[in-house]
């Protein structure tokens, strides 16, 4: 009501009404300009070539700034952001159990999380396939400190220091590699998804989630494929399933070679 100087409140002694009254009448047009620009901004940014481009960067840019895998950041990541996709990973371990089944036949194998960070979707996995074993691997020790309180005393569960891109990994040893937020970090991605196309069993597979807002677009990633020594086809971008926190992610899939 104070905004536009209509309210009884509003009236001072002496006439001062019309002087509010204008001054609210500003704010309300210099309002309705931002929802405009912010409106305008919006549209250009979700569909134009250059808007989506422009939003990818500065995307990047802001989680670059944000990216803390060490103490405190690492406490912060396990403690307020993990829990924060609970569906994604609950979905991403329903996907994992219907690829490694179908394609062994049964319920064991080796499965590889890269980037695990906390192991909230390690745990969601090793739920689901109590007979397969599972190796999360993340290159921040600090962020392995949370995942270690799920390893198994039998080994069937556990958690090694590493770097996606020199995977301490026998060739085709390895039936599923999973990886959830992570790649967008991986600093030399061709040398990851050369290690991930040497590790994974000929019938094995990859799947590597990102946020598409942060993910490599399919031009970007055909040169990563290149660079790894794969074929641009090889790594296939498709649409995350599982609900409205699925839907801003993309999946990368690759298959094991022969
Ligand atoms: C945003 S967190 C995601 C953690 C977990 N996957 C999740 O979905 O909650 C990204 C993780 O990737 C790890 N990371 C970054 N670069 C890596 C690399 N080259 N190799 C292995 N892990 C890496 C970071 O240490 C961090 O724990």
């Amino acid at each position: 009501m104070k905004l536009f100087g209509r309210g009884k409140d509003a009236v001072p002694a002496g006439g001062g009404s019309t002087v509010i009254g204008r001054t609210g009448a500003r704010r309300g047009k210099s309002l309705r300009r931002l929802v405009s620009a912010v409106l305008l901004l919006g549209i250009l940014a979700a569909f134009t070539r250059p808007g989506r481009r422009a939003t990818r960067i500065l995307a990047r840019r802001l989680d670059s700034r944000v990216e803390c895998f060490t103490e405190p950041g690492s406490s912060t990541y396990a403690r307020v952001f993990a829990p924060l996709f609970g569906h994604l990973y609950g979905s991403v371990a329903q996907d994992v159990a219907r690829e490694l089944t179908t394609r062994r036949r049964n319920r064991g194998g080796t499965i590889v999380d890269l980037g695990c960070g906390p192991g909230d979707l390690v745990v969601e996995i090793a739920s689901r396939l109590k007979e397969a074993r599972i190796v999360g691997l993340d290159l921040s020790p600090s962020m392995l400190l949370w995942a270690g309180r799920h390893a198994t005393a039998d080994g069937r569960v556990r958690f090694v220091v590493g770097d996606a891109a020199e995977l301490p990994f026998n060739d085709a040893s390895v039936d599923l590699v999973v990886s959830t937020l992570s790649m967008h970090h991986w600093e030399d991605p061709a040398d990851a998804f050369a290690e991930i196309a040497r590790v994974l069993r000929p019938n094995g597979v990859a799947l590597i989630y990102d946020l598409g807002l942060l993910a490599y677009t399919p031009s970007e990633m055909a040169e990563i494929a290149e660079a790894a020594g794969l074929e641009p086809g090889d790594i296939v971008r498709e649409r995350a399933r599982g609900g409205l926190v699925a839907s801003f992610f993309v999946r990368f899939k690759i298959e094991g070679f022969e």
